[in-house]
């Protein structure tokens, strides 16, 4: 939850991280954002529906996402590839032989876990320990506290960040090394127990593979067995070559694209953290070979930059370089947010090598290579790829939104501080009471405003209660029609954040929105 840092509230913090997600949650189907899929059945485990608002959000996140990608590079392109392709596909991505995750069942829960989750969980909260003894120090020793000294040299802060570290790189070599014994071993010396029993009757740790299967053709003799991908890179790949020469795209170039995926993930939760329908958000980028890593930096930083344009505190971002390095990479990290239950990877930057493109080269007997003028040469590009899941930008953003604020007279008020940009409806227009012809002109104004935002009307109870209504829901801006308006075309324009509020003419509104949502004000 962060802290607005008006002088005449304060945030009044929830008591603890659980609680806050809990709310965040409960707010999410409360104000028309997230529903659970098929409700009225009970739902179903994992999958979700975006309401209204919800999916006005995830529409706003999208195209912030591929303005700056595809409308900012002159040399990135996007496409729309469908989710069946070729079953070859997935066996050449190695998918069919390796897209598994080590899976775990506690026997007296009879509940399934991620073995990797609960040790990197387990890891977490070593971490989490050593950084609350540094904070400590912090305020003891104040201004001449040396941070980088005291963690090489507090005995406990120094063995919490061994332990931490040595656990993860021994849990990234057995697995590396498919050495699910090992795994095991490893959960039980650390003595890990079910999250929700504390029991630690494990079984063995097993693989899983996590692709849905389905099936393509009308009788089942002839049907072909298909996959629902599993990410949306494999239709960049595939297309390649087809984007390259049709529009005439030149090394260094990528290709973009947004859309669903699925998994069946061995433990869905977390909301829509880990999801078995998601959507991504991905581009490979197409380099000379040997330039990969330099590439790879570049969109570290440029992905980095992206996320903190949104506003959402430094603080709350975080590198994690991979130890582990999946099959197709030779570097690898993920952006990790703050969400309410902790740091968790959000973003994966990945160096892929030319592992992709070489596959589907031997598994389709077709070239997939670029003829380099300056180089005088054909070769196969080495990739870099950015890939962010939609569905955890949103749990971000809203998470990181979600704030509860005692004003100064003692009242509070629960507010979505969400990027403006970001904002599913942009402004309410507001009717002070619902005659003398009030109405008419807000309904004038939403007529103007709605060619450019999307704007809602409301004149139901109190102006002060529809002000929180607006607060909760997200809305930016509230324009108040009142009497004075009918003498002199003046509105009351109040800001969702600051709750300050401006005398404009009518004429003005429309610019006065356009200063906070303007894309360039944003990106740049
Ligand atoms: N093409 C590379 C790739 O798919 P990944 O790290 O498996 O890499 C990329 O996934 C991003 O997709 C993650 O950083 C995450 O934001 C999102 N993602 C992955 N699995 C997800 C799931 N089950 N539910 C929601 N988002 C997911």
């Amino acid at each position: 939850m962060r802290c607005s840092q008006r002088f005449f509230y304060f945030c009044a913090m929830a008591n603890n991280s659980e609680d806050q997600f809990k709310k965040v949650i409960s707010h999410a189907k409360e104000y028309g954002y997230i529903f659970a899929s098929s409700e009225i059945y009970d739902g179903l485990s994992a999958v979700y529906d975006y309401a209204q608002n919800g999916a006005e959000l995830k529409k706003n996140i999208r195209e912030y996402w591929w303005r700056s990608m595809v409308y900012m590079h002159q040399n990135i392109v996007g496409i729309d590839s469908a989710i069946l392709m070729h079953p070859t596909t997935w066996k050449a991505s190695g998918h069919i032989d390796a897209f598994n995750d080590p899976l775990i069942d506690n026997k007296d829960s009879k509940k399934r876990y991620r073995a990797d989750v609960l040790i990197e969980d387990h890891a977490e909260k070593i971490y989490q320990k050593a950084q609350k003894e540094i904070e400590k120090a912090r305020g003891r020793f104040g201004e001449s506290f040396d941070e980088e000294q005291y963690k090489t040299t507090n005995p406990r802060v120094v063995k919490y960040l061994e332990d931490h570290k040595n656990m993860l790189s021994r849990m990234a070599k057995s697995l590396e090394n498919e050495d699910l014994a090992d795994v095991k071993a490893l959960i039980e010396e650390l003595e890990i127990a079910d999250p929700d029993t504390g029991s630690k009757n494990w079984t063995e740790v097993r693989q899983f593979n996590l692709m849905f299967g389905t099936k393509l053709g009308a009788s089942a003799e002839n049907a072909m067995d298909l996959y629902l991908r599993p990410e949306t890179a494999q239709g960049i790949f595939v297309n390649f070559l087809n984007v390259q020469k049709s529009g005439r795209m030149k090394i260094p170039f990528g290709i973009a694209q947004t859309g669903k995926a699925f998994r069946n993930e061995i433990v869905a939760r977390q909301f829509i953290f880990r999801m078995r329908e998601f959507e991504q958000m991905e581009m490979q980028f197409f380099v000379r070979p040997g330039e990969e890593l330099k590439w790879y930096e570049y969109w570290k930083e440029t992905r980095l930059k992206w996320h903190l344009s949104l506003g959402m505190g430094e603080e709350n971002y975080r590198f994690h370089d991979h130890e582990k390095l999946a099959h197709y990479a030779n570097a690898a990290a993920d952006i990790e947010f703050n969400f309410p239950f902790g740091f968790k990877e959000l973003e994966g930057i990945h160096s892929r090598t030319d592992f992709d493109l070489k596959a589907h080269e031997k598994h389709s007997g077709k070239k997939l290579q670029f003829f380099d003028p300056e180089m005088n040469e054909s070769y196969v590009p080495y990739v870099v790829e950015t890939s962010i899941g939609l569905d955890r930008m949103f749990l971000a953003v809203l998470s990181n939104s979600l704030q509860d604020e005692t004003l100064e007279d003692g009242s509070t008020r629960t507010v979505l501080k969400i990027p403006a940009i970001l904002a599913p409806v942009k402004a309410a227009v507001l009717p002070l009471i619902k005659r003398d012809g009030l109405p008419e002109i807000a309904q004038k104004i939403i007529e103007d405003l709605q060619w450019d935002y999307n704007v809602t009307y409301d004149e139901k109870d109190a102006v002060g209660r529809r002000y929180r209504r607006q607060d909760a829901a997200g809305t930016p801006f509230c324009i108040t029609v009142d009497h004075q308006t009918i003498e002199d075309n003046t509105v009351t324009i109040r800001h969702r954040d600051s709750m300050e509020q401006e005398r404009i003419a009518i004429s003005e509104i429309s610019e006065k929105m356009r200063e906070s949502i303007s894309f360039k004000n944003w990106l740049k």
